[in-house]
């Protein structure tokens, strides 16, 4: 490939759209050509994200017409969606409409709930709707970078933030065999995993200095992760998810607990782990207990284990917006459109947020 990719950003004032444009600005082939707001159109990207106005000063939000415009203009485009379930399925299905009959190469990570699943009756069983692009279910692989080498349709569903650590640290004791499929799993997430919009449980002066549960063993988005893992690696696994609030503002922490099929102890684990994620440059294995802020504003994800020798236990932690979100998706675009997976993506972590 060579050349610059016009690329397309929905969901465009949210929090997720806002981590992709910071990625955008600094990666090397991706070039920004519209950010759409349903709100906003019109208005200056720097007004909703200040922090941003260095590299998008000049730059406003477009609407729907103005990207389906676009999108008949260019030979080649890639679309994120960071729009949020429910609205992503129909505003993609009619921008590929609209790239299809201009004959246009469009690809699309859509980092919603709405192309996670490859049936509508999965998908309404847990979001309580109706589908709105079911016919396009086929065209999506959801699954994280790491666990698949071959993608076989022409978008990608991107899994999520909590998905995403509790896939990292599961997959491996699932594809070795190392415990039965059974996972219990902790989860601690930040506020920004519950995007822009202020509600109770995300209000500043209820999480701060607090840590809570919600939704135990009902959330939405272990289905989601069931899904992924048996599409991976053919096995039906239960994911026992119990969610916090944790009280900062980026950054998740998961812990996945099972008992072991056979005795093997913390080092053997650790290796086994090393050996797993070998060929994946964002996943790094670690010695000691893994801290949120080694990894939070970047694309990386560092795993620990421990072993008692009957049970073990794998923590992982990743930035929710960026390898839960933004990140991730940039990668899956690279590798979609024949670059070096790590494009754009190597920043490190500042350490003191
Ligand atoms: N936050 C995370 O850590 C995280 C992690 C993984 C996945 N996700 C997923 O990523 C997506 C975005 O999350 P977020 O945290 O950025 O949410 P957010 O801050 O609430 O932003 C979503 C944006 O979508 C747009 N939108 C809202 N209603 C719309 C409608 N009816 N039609 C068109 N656009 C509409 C709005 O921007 P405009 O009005 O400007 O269009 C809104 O700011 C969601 O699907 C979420 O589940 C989030």
């Amino acid at each position: 490939m060579s050349g610059f990719v016009p690329t397309v950003v929905l969901g465009g004032t949210g929090y997720v759209a806002g981590e992709l444009l910071r990625l955008l600005a600094a990666h090397p082939r991706f070039e920004l050509a519209a950010v759409m707001s349903d709100s906003q159109p019109g208005e200056p990207v720097a007004k909703a994200f200040p922090h941003l106005a260095a590299a998008y000063g000049e730059t406003r939000f477009k609407s729907q017409a103005d990207v389906e415009a676009l999108v008949t203009r260019v030979p080649e485009c890639a679309v994120f969606s960071a729009a949020p379930h429910g609205v992503s399925a129909a505003l993609i299905d009619s921008l590929l409409k609209a790239a299809s009959q201009a004959g246009t190469r469009l690809r699309v990570v859509d980092i919603s709930a709405d192309f996670r699943f490859r049936s509508a009756a999965e998908y309404e069983s847990v979001y309580r709707h109706a589908h709105a692009a079911p016919a396009r279910l086929a065209e999506f692989t959801c699954a994280v970078p790491e666990h698949l080498r071959e993608l076989k349709t022409p978008h990608v569903a991107h899994p999520g933030c909590f998905a995403t650590a509790t896939l990292l640290a599961s997959m491996p004791l699932l594809s070795l065999g190392l415990t039965p499929p059974v996972l219990y799993v902790t989860g601690i997430t930040g506020s920004t995993g519950a995007g822009r919009k202020p509600v109770e449980g995300t209000h500043h002066p209820l999480r701060h200095s607090d840590l809570y549960s919600y939704n135990a063993l009902a959330h939405r988005h272990a289905p989601e992760v069931a899904a992924c893992a048996r599409a991976a690696t053919g096995v039906e696994a239960e994911f026992a998810f119990v969610p916090h609030s944790g009280p900062f503002a980026r950054g998740i922490h998961v812990t996945v607990q099972a008992p072991l099929k056979s005795a093997v102890d913390t080092s053997k684990v650790l290796a086994a782990l090393r050996e797993f994620y070998a060929g994946s440059p964002f996943v790094r294995v670690t010695d000691s207990a893994p801290r949120v802020k080694e990894v939070v504003t970047t694309n990386y994800a560092h795993l620990c284990a421990a072993s008692s020798g009957r049970t073990v236990a794998v923590m992982c932690v990743i930035d929710n917006l960026n390898k839960g979100a933004a990140g991730g998706a940039v990668q899956w675009m690279n590798r979609i459109f024949g670059l070096p997976e790590t494009e754009g993506l190597t920043a490190c972590a500042p350490g003191w947020t």
